[in-house]
């Protein structure tokens, strides 16, 4: 673990990522500083530079994105804003300080042609505004910064501490006898407490570069659902559908599962399987009483 504890989480107080992280960082002995929007203008480098000077922070978490991904085909400069600048502006403060910068990316940034786990060598072709955003953040990162970085690629997160595809369906699922859900786009669903902890783990083996950190195995979203429903005992019928048949305003990639390879032969951790994680969710968080 680094000698330096002292984080700047960025989204860390409302982002479904963001708030996980902190509450697992803090568990493992870190200082961590969560402002919420008000409290500091992160678009502002020298804003930025002086809170990290003032708190003396040692690494940068950036959770914020704009990450309503159809949304954003309507709302590109909103979404450029926080998904290329602001990854650049806090890379400039990390390059300035010395500091280390952990951000996360998008299984988004493929186009989903491929029928083998992407590799974070794998070439990025985005579809949607979302993804080519988000990849434009990573390349504005690894254009100033050589070291001391962690771009994380992740995916299709649920979480407890905010509405998540998962909590969604399971909402519905109580409300309703039937749910269609889209069964030919699949990726690789993913616990946001596993994802806090296996970014601890690449920080202990110092890891620099992009990482793709998913839970194992992969799923189309109808056998996500189909799973969370049964998990949680509801009468609810699951019926596939295509995506044709529920059409987006955004295009997704019909394949976009993350190889974890380059995490495994870091730091030797190979993450549990999704269906996994999500038992371990569901049991703690949404069927107790
Ligand atoms: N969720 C997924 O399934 C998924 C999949 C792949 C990759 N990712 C990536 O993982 C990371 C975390 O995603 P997430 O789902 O945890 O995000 P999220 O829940 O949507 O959180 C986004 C955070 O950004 C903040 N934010 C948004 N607009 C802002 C603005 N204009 N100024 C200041 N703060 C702003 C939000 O604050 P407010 O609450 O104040 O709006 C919130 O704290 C992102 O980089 C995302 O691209 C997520």
């Amino acid at each position: 673990m680094p000698k330096d504890k002292r984080a700047l989480v960025l989204g860390g107080k409302t982002g479904l990522l963001g708030q996980k992280l902190s509450q697992v960082l803090q568990e493992r002995g870190w200082e961590v500083k969560a402002p919420f929007r008000g409290e500091l203008d992160i678009f502002s480098e020298e804003a930025v530079s002086s809170y990290v000077q003032e708190h003396s922070i040692s690494h940068i978490f950036n959770t914020v994105a704009y990450t309503q991904v159809d949304l954003a085909e309507e709302e590109k400069e909103q979404a450029r804003l926080l998904n290329r600048n602001l990854p650049k502006i806090l890379a400039q403060v990390a390059s300035k300080k010395n500091l280390y910068f952990i951000h996360y990316s998008t299984d988004f940034v493929f186009n989903g042609k491929h029928t083998l786990p992407y590799e974070p060598e794998d070439k990025p072709h985005p579809l949607s505004v979302y993804g080519q955003t988000k990849l434009e953040g990573e390349r504005a990162i690894t254009d100033i910064l050589k070291q001391n970085f962690l771009i994380i690629r992740t995916a299709w997160l649920f979480g407890e501490d905010k509405e998540n595809f998962v909590s969604k369906i399971l909402r519905l699922a109580r409300e309703r006898e039937s749910l269609k859900v889209v069964h030919d786009q699949i990726g690789s669903p993913t616990y946001t407490k596993d994802l806090a902890i296996y970014t601890l783990n690449l920080l202990e083996k110092q890891g620099t570069g992009i990482f793709h950190l998913v839970n194992s195995g992969q799923a189309s979203w109808c056998e996500l659902a189909q799973e969370a429903i049964s998990c949680a005992g509801l009468p609810c019928k699951v019926i596939p559908i295509t995506s044709k048949e529920y059409p987006q305003r955004a295009l997704r990639p019909s394949f976009s599962v993350l190889s974890t390879r380059k995490f495994t032969q870091l730091t030797g951790i190979t993450p549990r399987p999704w269906i996994q994680a999500l038992r371990e969710y569901l049991f703690s968080f949404h069927l107790e009483g």
